[in-house]
């Protein structure tokens, strides 16, 4: 199962949704790849946000060795699952799809704990530590139920 999470610079809420995935695949061996996306350019190769790298490290995981990409259209031949964490990125992807289908791999992850609602994880960018530690706590949460999904389908 190959996983890819989407947000708009790839610097803030889908490297950390990337780490605690990755963190989370090798804690309940699961076989299964993660990787993130996103649609800002400005941030390519750059490095996760320094207030993201350090609520990551406070909960135990190094996310500092990660870089910003862009989404490319082959991500929806190379990725299972895209999740995506707002309506805009919902809209960026949608943008990008080729063939009908495509979309049916893409859904916001936070419908995985409350299925159809199109819940976003606010940006923290423009925010506080605050943001950040919020973001943390929605995608553990997702994650954590992303994880089992997988255990269930492994097994
Ligand atoms: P992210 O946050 O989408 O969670 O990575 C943002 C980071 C940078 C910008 C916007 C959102 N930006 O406009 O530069």
């Amino acid at each position: 199962m190959k996983i890819l999470m989407v947000c708009l610079g790839n610097i803030c809420r889908s490297p950390m949704a990337e780490g605690i995935m990755r963190e989370k695949i090798k804690k309940y061996k699961l076989s299964a790849e993660v990787d993130s996306a996103g649609f800002e350019a400005f941030h390519t190769d750059d490095a996760p946000d320094s207030r993201a790298i350090k609520i990551m490290k406070k909960h135990g995981i190094d996310i500092s060795a990660q870089r910003s990409r862009l989404f490319r259209k082959t991500d929806f031949e190379l990725f299972d699952r895209i999740f995506v964490m707002d309506s805009g990125n919902y809209n960026d992807v949608k943008s990008m799809a080729q063939k009908p289908g495509q979309m049916g791999k893409v859904d916001y992850i936070l419908n995985v704990l409350y299925p159809g609602s199109n819940k976003a994880v606010p940006d923290p960018y423009y925010g506080g530590d605050d943001g950040f530690a919020k973001v943390y706590h929605l995608l553990d949460a997702a994650t954590e139920q992303i994880a089992n999904q997988l255990k269930n389908e492994e097994n």
